[in-house]
């Protein structure tokens, strides 16, 4: 691991860009040739990053993407902060924009789109745990990217039901985004996921029932889906019904 002085980040934040930050702490700087360097907090003990740094975690997912075919940074070297000991990681931008500003900008029908990206993360066992709209980049060359990789991990198969439900759970956790799949219809969101998706019927009556008890947002799409596929009239839209 190289190391850096507090004093020389300070100048490659003031010649770029600072993208991201919360107080006095810088996240993410791009540099003047179009680098990314991404700060990471120390954890205290007992935290699981004191085991495995959250900079080495974010450099294996990068590299566990990479082995699946799915895009994602390529990290060029990690930093320690001399004064603070944080950790840095640096990598190139890749040109594109954040799903979140081009649903914002183009209208939510790009959706259609990640939902087949999502069934073919699933599809090759990865379970991307920061899967906010803002952490995909659709890229400029096409196709879709992921950013802010700490919190990753790959699966030998494919996800099973439960994890894919789970893995809603980001999806729906901010406001605009919410919003954006309301905007394009919840139920053609998971449809189209369901879609691309290599699921059994009873795998994917599973998936909807997990969806329906793990996701508020999406909980009344997943049981109208769940009953349609049974031919069972949905009898209740409510949440937390017992089934
Ligand atoms: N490889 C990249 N190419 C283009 N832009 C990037 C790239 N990596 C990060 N960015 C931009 O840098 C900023 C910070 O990225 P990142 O998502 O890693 O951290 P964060 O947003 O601070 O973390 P969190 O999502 O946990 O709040 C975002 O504005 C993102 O769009
Ligand atoms: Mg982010």
């Amino acid at each position: 691991m190289l190391r850096i002085s507090e004093t020389k980040l300070k100048q490659i934040a003031e010649a770029g860009t600072i993208l991201a930050d919360d107080d006095s702490f810088v996240r993410a700087i791009r540099d003047s040739d179009g680098r990314i360097w991404k700060q990471f907090r120390k954890k205290s003990f007992p935290s699981t990053a004191a085991l495995l740094p959250y900079a080495k975690r974010f450099v294996k997912s990068a590299e566990l993407l990479a082995k699946r075919g799915i895009n994602s940074v390529a990290v060029r070297d990690i930093y320690t902060v001399a004064e603070t000991g944080r950790h840095v990681v640096v990598y190139d931008e890749m040109p594109g924009r954040s799903l979140r500003t081009v649903l914002e900008i183009e209208g939510a029908q790009h959706l259609s789109d990640f939902a087949q990206f999502m069934a073919l993360l699933h599809e090759r066992g990865i379970y991307f745990r920061s899967m906010h709209l803002d952490n995909v980049l659709v890229l400029d060359a096409g196709g879709f990217a992921l950013i802010d990789v700490t919190h990753v991990e790959g699966f030998r198969k494919a996800l099973n039901p439960w994890r894919r439900a789970r893995n809603f759970k980001p999806v729906t956790s901010y406001a605009e985004d919410r919003a954006m799949l309301d905007q394009y219809g919840c139920s053609r969101f998971l449809e189209e996921y369901l879609a691309a998706s290599h699921l059994t019927d009873r795998a994917r009556q599973q998936f909807l029932l997990h969806l329906q008890r793990l996701n508020d947002h999406l909980a009344d799409a997943a049981n109208a889906l769940r009953c349609d596929e049974t031919g069972v009239a949905a009898k209740s839209q409510s949440t937390h019904q017992p089934v």
